[in-house]
């Protein structure tokens, strides 16, 4: 949530910046600043995307090497010029964009009230700027030092990066509980919410801990820790390139997101699955599989599509490793007051990492001893670097606000975990494992196939795109699965969707058919295909519409359904990768025919900061 971006060198920042915030609009879009440092600061802002503040600023003055850029995603106060970040100081000098939220901002709002002064946007970055403004003042004090006194007063969750005035040159960054990297480039720097702004520029990155504080100049990066003792910059080399961020001839990035999955499902794969030496290499699990194999339950810990995919992984582990799964909304488990005992294994799901949710409901979970393993898309973010162990999804870079790539990637490295747990437990036979090794290979394949049979999906999403809600059934392996296709129905096109177990929608959801609503099914042919097909019956019978996922050939369902999307034939275990496909492209194609803007939907953000 908000994306931040700063610059200082010897090149002209704006351009440096408002490239970054382009990249990092995913995280947020209700408004957009800038604030140059060039002699005097010159702070431009508008609500809106990036583009529309290019667009306020044609004519005015941009010239600076110095600068710092937001976009936001509102906690406090509308999307709004005067909510817009950056802020500036009372006194005018000091500018600042912020990342998070400052729970106590209340209280220190009165204090600075108190002493006369008043506020121009109804955010609590804006307090915490004139509260860092007033401690300098007061204490006579450099920008850094008043930081430093300022946060240690702080409740909540911050990046903030900050100019002064009368320290040209230097940015002041801090961070607590959001994201903030440093790009170390000769002669200048570079910092961002993540990579992406700097990649033309370096392969060298800091990624600034909890409770840390940057001074940055053009030829210099010092970093401290709250109590002002230097902390040594660890210096991590970045593997990804400039294209993975781009959209590479696609119209939008969830589409190229969606075709790119044979791909990062094999990426995921490789140099892991060895289905012919009958192998499965996760060094950041073997390390701890003792104490998975002998868990008494696995907790899954997730928010959202990540969610979705640890309900997958549930059924997965229950079947393949005999262990009990336990998987857990990080809001609700990080609030209440859960048994966690030591060496109970938890495995977090993120595709940003960030996720505070979930962030904070690990390191809960970790001061009672628990084993916390991530299953984590971006490298080196705070759930990676919280957890004991895991393993990353290799998915690359997701742009797109709705999770695609990123879910089926999850899946794929869950089943790893549970194969190789299972197989080293003795719970699944030695055929069976050599089987589900072999086809799990062939996934990345079949996806392809997937797609390449999914024309007819724009057709069916003209044919319903004015629908008002949606139904989403589906059994076993495929509920969680229709979760997700209400859920990417819904945050997409902005249509009401639902997803029930196929056999709970007797039980209440059934009122809601008539002849005008679409329900989708994931009716793949496994253990339950019969149980869905009667499930459908009933739906006819009450003159709704059927659209449903079916396995390639299976023609007596396919004559049932009023539409149908096609998948090949796979092991139910593996098949949630295949049947998710077409559901992300009907939400696509809605979304696209209703005139919706796919990549930035409304009100969401790719990466959510606050809880
Ligand atoms: C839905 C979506 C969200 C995320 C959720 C968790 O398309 O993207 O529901 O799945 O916000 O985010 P991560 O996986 O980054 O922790």
């Amino acid at each position: 949530m908000c994306g931040i971006v700063g610059y200082t060198g010897t090149r002209e920042a704006y351009p440096i910046i408002i490239k970054g915030l382009k990249r990092l609009e995913y995280r947020g879009y209700d408004s957009t600043g800038v604030a140059l440092l060039n002699g005097k600061l010159n702070v431009y802002k508008k609500k809106g995307k990036v583009a529309d503040l290019e667009e306020a600023v044609l004519g005015k003055n941009l010239h600076a090497h110095t600068g710092i850029g937001h976009t936001r995603w509102a906690t406090h106060g509308e999307p709004s010029d005067r909510n817009a970040h950056p802020h500036q100081s009372a006194g005018g000098k000091i500018a600042m964009i912020h990342n998070g939220i400052i729970e106590n901002y209340l209280q220190l709002k009165q204090d600075l009230s108190n002493k006369g002064y008043t506020f121009q946007s109804d955010t609590d970055t804006e307090v915490l700027l004139n509260f860092i403004e007033e401690i300098k003042k007061n204490n006579q004090c450099n920008l850094e030092e008043a930081v430093r006194i300022a946060l240690k007063r702080v409740t909540g969750a911050y990046v903030i990066l900050l100019l002064d005035e009368d320290d040209p040159g230097t940015i002041i960054a801090a961070r607590k509980g959001s994201p903030l990297v440093i790009g170390i480039g000769k002669g200048e720097h570079f910092l961002g919410s993540d990579a992406s702004p700097m990649l033309e520029y370096t392969k060298e990155v800091v990624y600034v801990n909890d409770y840390e504080l940057a001074i940055v100049k053009p030829d210099e990066l010092i970093l401290k820790n709250l109590g002002n003792e230097r902390v040594t910059p660890y210096i991590q080399k970045l593997d990804i390139e400039l294209a993975a961020i781009e959209k590479g001839g696609y119209e939008h990035f969830m589409l190229k997101e969606i075709h790119e999955q044979p791909q990062t499902i094999y990426d995921c794969l490789r140099g892991r699955l060895d289905a012919m030496e009958g192998t499965i290499t996760m060094s950041g699990i073997q390390q701890y599989a003792e104490q998975i194999v002998n868990a008494n339950r696995i907790v899954m810990i997730a928010c959202g599509t990540s969610w979705h995919a640890g309900l997958v992984a549930e059924y997965i582990f229950e079947e393949l490793c005999r262990i009990n799964v336990e998987v857990e909304y990080a809001s609700e488990f990080r609030y209440r007051n859960p048994v966690v005992h030591k060496g109970d294994v938890i495995i977090a799901i993120s595709q940003s990492g960030e996720t505070a949710d979930t962030l904070v409901a690990i390191e809960k979970a970790k001061e009672k001893g628990a084993i916390i393993l991530g299953v984590v898309n971006v490298v080196g973010s705070s759930i990676a670097r919280t957890s004991h162990g895991g393993a990353y999804t290799h998915a690359g870079p997701e742009i797109g606000v709705a999770s695609t790539k990123a879910f089926t990637a999850q899946l794929a490295v869950l089943t790893m975990i549970a194969l190789k747990i299972g197989y080293i437990k003795g719970t699944i036979e030695e055929e069976r494992y050599r089987y589900l090794l072999k086809e799990l290979q062939e996934i990345p394949e079949k996806v392809a196939w997937t797609l390449n049979h999914s024309d007819n999906i724009k057709a069916l999403a003209e044919k319903y795109k004015d629908a008002h809600d949606f139904l989403y059934l589906g059994r076993g392996y495929n509920f969680p699965v229709a979760l997700e296709g209400a859920l990417k129905l819904k945050e997409i096109s902005y249509i009401h969707a639902e997803g029930y177990p196929a056999a709970e929608m007797k039980h209440g959801p059934i009122a809601l058919v008539d002849d005008k609503l679409p329900v989708v099914f994931v009716a793949t042919k496994d253990a339950y295909h019969e149980k869905v097909v009667s499930n459908m019956q009933e739906i006819k019978a009450r003159k709704g519409k059927v659209i449903a996922v079916i396995t390639e050939g299976d023609e007596s369902t396919k004559a049932i359904c009023d539409d149908v999307m096609l998948v090949p034939e796979a092991d139910e275990i593996l098949a949630p990768m295949l049947s998710v496909v077409p559901l992300q492209l009907l939400a696509y194609y809605i979304g696209i025919a209703r005139g919706c803007d796919v990549d930035k939907p409304r009100n969401l953000a790719k990466s959510v900061t606050v809880e």
